[in-house]
């Protein structure tokens, strides 16, 4: 529970005036307010801070009509409840700003005073049921004008560092708490497959175990003992459950084609750990999995998450998902009880909040939603609410709003995006720069805070331009330079000449969000960043590439023209970091946490599948005598044969002409658990084009597949399958030689 704070008096005024409870009855679609005179009473058992939660969640719901319960799973948007008085007149358990929902002014102070407002109204309800406010706080308070803008996850990932990201879920806590705001839509726990998606920044990496380490985060915001363990806690939502990252394609809200094994093996894990780590919601994701969508799918939502996994909080639906389930625009009935006997616990509307609340009264009313699964619902909404501690402290806790954009939190940001810089290429050593040399710097991104913090800053997509306080790259340089005057910047390269010592070119991608971001053609630099870095090869003078971008580019035709080239990522406000590992005032320790294409007709691309990568996943030089290269990679262990047996059989999943899709299953039939496994088959005439839960290599007309990192060990007895997709025949296939490692 939250240690008291200065808002305490005036919440002992509010909770004498929620102790004036009614006993009203309303029976109206439209919830009336006290259909009796109110009655004062002492405190009841769920305002009693000392009570158990679960007690006092069992004693507020026998209170509670069906309409304040159907409010309390109803979420709308900040600017579609008009009056304001609508929040207490339909119950409403909750309020959200989407990605381009703002305040004005824009600033810390205003956003806490529009929450107060709002919150008032909830807890003027007969039953002063706090409401709860989400808002994307994906990297840092980022709604608002003058938070501290923290790198995005994609660059999380590269810093390998969990517990500097966990350093960071506190410190946006504090941020976003200091606004009022009491729940973030973050993290993503989204295991991105195919670099064209265009939320790939949002997620932490390629694979489950780099984005299950950096669950951490679900600490930070919350408190490393749940929801509400700590002052400024902030609910954290794990999204987008199930396999956002891995549609076919990579396209937005799209169809994740897996069998349930690979959706276990790759997708999963994420959420098991943020579930076990005591997250308080989790939102579910737009797509579909094989053709069925996931905010309709009772298996994935109660079995698999709330059953098999044991999440306790609750679900969320993303923003007008439940739309989506028939196809057609607008919400209808069926969709509604759809989605809620789903396991949708809270749907985020966002804009008819009046025409569900009727919608779910009258699909209870004629039994299609049992009441069982609206107390479920409210049960699960309720133990955050109580545990986060806003029956007891409903309003901001202006202690915190100080905290927006502290020099504290852009040191940590800074810190930040130096361990996220990953330097890809170096030669003949050009970095790190002198800071008494004389440079030029050029890009569209090189002094843009708006390029450098992508999508969810200030507004949904994002823009260019100085859109809120902080240091671009080119500020971070001119400020760590001997003399700033030796430094010179234009932005498309005109008046370099081979007088300088060398070029700093930061270019890459301008802001975008969600489907908008999905690169279906080509990946590669847009014609002004070609046009500048062509003007600068001209010069003779050595060009240092810093790539500002939200996912690997299509880079290898223009690679030989670089010295060395950096991928920033979307660094955010802290440019100084930049700076940072360009001059080795930080030698670079980032690794990749996605696959580096060769080339766009190669994804998806990920860890072992078998392609010629540009970069391979976990790729990272650092400076030292010369260029160190990079440590040699663990080679995936060659198994010893007899070490441990397993057996592999392959089961054809689906076939076409000139091709065909296969899973493979490899059993331990040993006495004691395998550490790594391989199966390997003659090809034929086959050619294996992709192969997921496995890596692949082929030599002498035979494929070897052997364990990811993820899924080498193996129980006696137990079984994994990995899959692949080969062009050729599928008749005749030979059964595959199995052989396994134990032991360390
Ligand atoms: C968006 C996103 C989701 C976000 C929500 C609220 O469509 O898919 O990540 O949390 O809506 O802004």
């Amino acid at each position: 529970m939250r240690p008291p704070t200065r808002r305490g008096r005036l919440t002992a005024a509010l909770s004498v005036a929620a102790a004036l409870i009614t006993l009203a009855g309303s029976t109206s679609a439209q919830p009336s307010v006290a259909a009796e005179a109110p009655v004062a009473a002492a405190a009841l058992p769920y305002q009693d801070a000392s009570l158990p939660v679960a007690d006092r969640v069992n004693d507020l719901l026998g209170r509670m009509t069906l309409d304040d319960k159907i409010g309390q799973m109803t979420q709308a948007d900040k600017d579609s409840i008009v009056p304001q008085s609508d929040i207490n007149t339909y119950r409403l358990g909750s309020v959200l700003s989407g990605g381009d929902g703002t305040v004005s002014p824009n600033n810390a102070t205003t956003w806490a005073d529009t929450y107060d407002a709002l919150q008032r109204q909830a807890i003027g309800t007969p039953l002063a049921i706090p409401m709860i406010y989400g808002i994307d706080a994906v990297h840092g308070a980022n709604a608002v004008r003058g938070a501290t803008i923290f790198p995005h996850n994609i660059g999380l990932g590269a810093t390998r560092d969990p517990a500097l990201v966990q350093r960071i879920g506190r410190a946006v806590a504090e941020e976003v708490s200091g606004t009022g705001v009491d729940w973030t839509f973050a993290p993503c726990l989204c295991v991105a497959r195919n670099d064209r998606w265009g939320r790939t920044y949002e997620s932490f990496g390629e694979t489950p175990e780099l984005v299950s380490s950096m669950s951490t985060i679900v600490d930070g915001f919350q408190g490393a003992g749940g929801a509400g363990s700590t002052a400024a806690s902030v609910l954290a939502t794990a999204k987008h459950y199930i396999g956002d990252g891995g549609t076919t394609n990579g396209t937005d809200q799209g169809n994740t084609q897996l069998t349930e094994a690979e959706l276990r093996a790759v997708h999963l894990p994420p959420f098991k750990s943020a579930v076990d780590r005591g997250v308080g919601s989790v939102m579910l994701s737009y797509s579909s999995w094989n053709g069925v969508k996931v905010h309709g799918h009772k298996f994935l939502v109660t079995d698999l998450l709330k059953g098999e996994l044991g999440f306790k909080g609750f679900v969320v639906s993303d923003w007008a998902a439940v739309d989506q389930l028939d196809g057609q625009t607008g919400f209808t009935a069926d969709e509604v009880s759809k989605a809620i006997n789903a396991g949708v616990d809270m749907v985020m509307v966002p804009y008819d909040y009046k025409k569900f609340i009727s919608t779910l009264r009258a699909e209870v009313d004629n039994g299609h939603v049992a009441m069982s699964r609206i107390d479920d619902a409210n049960r699960r909404i309720l133990t955050k609410k109580f545990e986060l501690g806003l029956f007891e402290k409903p309003l901001t806790d202006r202690a915190y709003t100080s905290t927006v954009g502290s020099a504290e939190h852009r040191t940590l940001a800074r810190q930040a995006v130096r361990e996220s810089q990953v330097l890809l290429k170096n030669d003949g050593g050009v970095l790190p720069l002198a800071k008494s040399a004389k440079l030029f710097v050029a890009g569209k991104s090189a002094d843009d805070i708006g390029n450098m913090s992508g999508g969810w800053t200030m507004s949904w997509q994002g823009r260019s331009g100085a859109i809120t306080p902080g240091t671009t790259v080119l500020g971070g340089i001119r400020a760590a330079a001997t003399d700033s005057s030796r430094v010179t910047y234009e932005r498309y390269g005109n008046g370099i000449d081979s007088s300088y010592t060398a070029a700093v070119a930061v270019v890459g991608e301008t802001p975008y969000a969600e489907g908008k971001g999905d690169r279906t053609g080509a990946m590669g630099l847009d014609q002004e960043d070609l046009q500048t870095l062509a003007k600068l090869k001209a010069s003779g003078v050595p060009v240092v590439v810093v790539l500002v971008s939200g996912r690997p580019l299509d880079i290898a035709a223009q690679l030989p023209d670089w010295k060395a080239l950096v991928a920033a990522w979307l660094p955010g406000t802290e440019g100084g970091g930049v700076a940072d590992v360009l001059f080795g005032d930080y030698k670079p320790t980032g690794k990749l946490p996605m696959t580096w294409m060769r080339s766009v007709s190669q994804q998806p691309i990920n860890q072992g599948d078998g392609k010629d990568a540009l970069f391979p996943y976990g790729h990272g030089l650092t400076y030292g005598t010369g260029t160190e290269p990079d440590p040699t990679p663990t080679p995936t262990p060659t198994p010893t044969p007899g070490a441990g047996s397993c057996t592999a059989t392959t089961k054809v999943t689906n076939s076409w002409s000139g091709g065909y899709q296969a899973d493979v299953t490899v059993r331990n039939t040993g006495t004691v658990a395998l550490t790594g496994w391989a199966a390997s088959w003659d090809l034929g005439n086959r050619t294996v084009t992709n192969v997921w839960n496995g890596t692949l290599t082929t030599s002498g007309g035979r494929a070897t597949v052997r364990n990811t990192q993820w899924n080498g060990s193996l129980a006696a007895g137990g079984t994994v399958t990995f899959g692949y997709t080969a062009n050729g025949s599928a008749d005749g296939l030979t059964v595959p030689a199995c052989s396994g490692t134990t032991g360390a």
